[in-house]
């Protein structure tokens, strides 16, 4: 196969609400992503809540193939979640669960991943965060250990859908440390 001149990344972001923070992260650090990766927004909000009854009786839903195709394409992927109730929202979850599946077809497999976590509070959602890597080592996507991303204090770093200044280094460092981290799983023309 000939090495790869642009690698796709895939972004899941943990919200769907309007003016969300961990949104407003996310599209950053896929703007952030240097030359040689194409980062797209992954749509999850419109995927029927996983039934494994679908897939056993073949009524799988047409989104949940075409996602799979999706997430089987890419390179790497990038997860930004904010925390609900010390843990990952559902829309988050559903995601995983769906392309996780059916047995013996986890497209997740392999590719390599990272986590952010947003909150306005304090924690920065780290129960969120950890809780996703658990996931993540059952569907064996290898996740960039370090550094580490909570981001704390959300309404003060993120304003009207913009990332503040003060944050934005430590966001460009995180995106170009994923960026090597995909590299080292994938065979680049460089
Ligand atoms: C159902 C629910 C549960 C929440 N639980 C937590 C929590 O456990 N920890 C936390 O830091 N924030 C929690 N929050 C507050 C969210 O961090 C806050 O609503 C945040 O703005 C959501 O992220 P978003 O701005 O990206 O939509 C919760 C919010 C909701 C709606």
């Amino acid at each position: 196969m000939p090495a790869k001149t642009e690698l796709k990344i895939g972004v899941f972001r943990g919200s769907l609400r309007k003016g969300s923070y961990s949104g407003a992260v996310a599209d950053f650090i896929a703007a952030a992503m240097p030359n040689g990766f194409d980062a797209e927004i992954v749509d999850i909000g419109q995927l029927t809540m996983f039934n494994q009854g679908y897939d056993d009786d073949g009524t799988t839903p047409k989104e949940w193939t075409a996602f799979r195709g999706k997430v089987a394409g890419l390179d790497g992927c990038l997860f930004v979640t904010p925390e609900y109730n010390r843990s990952i929202p559902p829309v988050l979850k559903n995601a995983l669960d769906i392309a996780s599946r059916p047995q013996g077809k986890n497209v997740w497999s392999g590719k390599p991943g990272a986590v952010v976590s947003v909150s306005p509070g304090k924690s920065g959602g780290m129960a969120a965060n950890h809780q996703l890597r658990q996931a993540l080592i059952c569907i064996n996507v290898p996740v960039m250990q370090q550094p580490e991303a909570y981001i704390s204090g959300a309404a003060d770093i993120v304003k009207n859908g913009v990332v503040d200044e003060s944050e934005r280094a430590f966001l460009t460092a995180f995106a170009n440390a994923f960026a090597d981290w995909v590299k080292l799983f994938v065979k680049t023309a460089e």
